[in-house]
């Protein structure tokens, strides 16, 4: 699937033929079996990042899971030190991040984005895993939680928020989240404080943490949220954002995998996001799968107001 123009996903996203060629070094063919749909797919899509037409047709999707069907040669598992590599053979269960041209029934992939999925782990939700996980890692990392923080996370019943509250809690930060009223007993259950989002946000976060609040993780790009993070009296350095680009000059902290540092970040949280996703330590719900052709409508859906959890298309 791919973009043939820019513009409304459900009207722009469709079928193109691409054949794979055989691998080559430090490469792997990978047999699609769920692809992960996330909201800059669709930024993509609409032209946010630019409307070159050469990039046409504009290929997209950036993590799957799936079977690995041919292997070039060396190619080997990624892994943060160049001695635990394994090699990767045909046959193997695995997740594919970040990938080049996801919503495919197969892709070539680089052995460098190959991670291998344990069996019990099902393919919808390691399709859905990897991009959130680590982007909820950086924003953790870069705003050194620890137990002696009480944290807001803005948008915390989102895909990133929710795994973003958990890592949160795991470093024992009390976690105060915003979210719709509609998920406020989710977030009760991760074990953060819920609170809606919206007018006088602030003062609600305030009542609800009842000592100050130290730092933000922002995956809601909202001034509101920026705004009310300032006003809690949060300090600019550890108000980290994943979507908020337009607030740098408050001297907040934006991430988005560009620089050394967030890149460690989230290389090194990889192993851990799959080993605890498997075991059932880290909760990563899927809302609701689709056909592979209803990609553009898939994209189109996560734009607007949409129940909880990742979106997942099967091939
Ligand atoms: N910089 C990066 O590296 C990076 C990486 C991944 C994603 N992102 C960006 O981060 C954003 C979130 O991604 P996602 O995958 O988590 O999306 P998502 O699953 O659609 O979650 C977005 C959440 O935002 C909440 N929300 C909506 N309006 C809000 C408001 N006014 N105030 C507070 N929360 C509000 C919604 O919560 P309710 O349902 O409770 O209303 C929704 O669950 C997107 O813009 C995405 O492009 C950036």
């Amino acid at each position: 699937m791919a973009a043939t123009s820019y513009g409304d996903p459900a009207q722009v996203v469709g079928p193109v033929d691409a054949a794979i060629p055989p691998p080559g070094p430090g490469q792997a063919v990978v047999d699609v079996r769920a692809a992960g749909v996330n909201p800059i797919d669709g930024k993509i899509v609409r032209g946010l990042f630019g409307t070159d037409p050469a990039a046409l047709p504009r290929r997209i999707g950036s993590e799957v899971s799936g079977v690995v069907t041919a292997v070039g040669a060396g190619a080997r598992y990624f892994a943060p030190a160049e001695a635990d590599r394994r090699e990767i053979h045909a046959g193997d269960e695995v997740i594919v991040y970040r990938a080049i041209g996801g919503y495919a029934e197969a892709l070539l992939a680089d052995a460098d984005s190959v991670h291998p999925k344990p069996a019990t782990l099902p393919f919808p939700t390691a399709a859905g895993l990897l991009l959130v996980g680590v982007t909820a890692a950086d924003l953790v990392g870069a705003a050194k939680i620890t137990g002696s923080d009480t944290v807001v996370v803005h948008g915390g019943a989102g895909a990133v928020g929710a795994i973003a509250v958990q890592l949160a809690r795991r470093r024992g930060a009390t976690v105060i989240a915003t979210a719709a009223p509609r998920n406020h007993e989710f977030l009760a259950g991760l074990g953060a404080v819920p609170v809606a989002y919206g007018t006088g946000v602030a003062q609600r976060i305030h009542a609800a943490a009842r000592r100050p609040v130290t730092a933000a993780l922002d995956t809601a790009g909202t001034d509101e949220a920026i705004d009310a993070s300032l006003d809690l009296g949060i300090s600019p350095a550890r108000i980290v954002s994943i979507a908020a680009f337009g607030r740098g000059t408050d001297g907040i902290v934006i991430v988005d995998g560009s620089t050394a540092d967030s890149r460690r970040r989230r290389s090194a949280a990889i192993g851990g996001l799959i080993a605890d996703a498997t075991s059932g330590e880290l909760t990563v719900e899927i809302a609701k799968t689709f056909p592979l052709e209803q990609a553009g409508q898939a994209l189109a859906e996560l734009a607007g107001p949409h129940s909880r959890g990742k979106f997942v298309l099967l091939p």
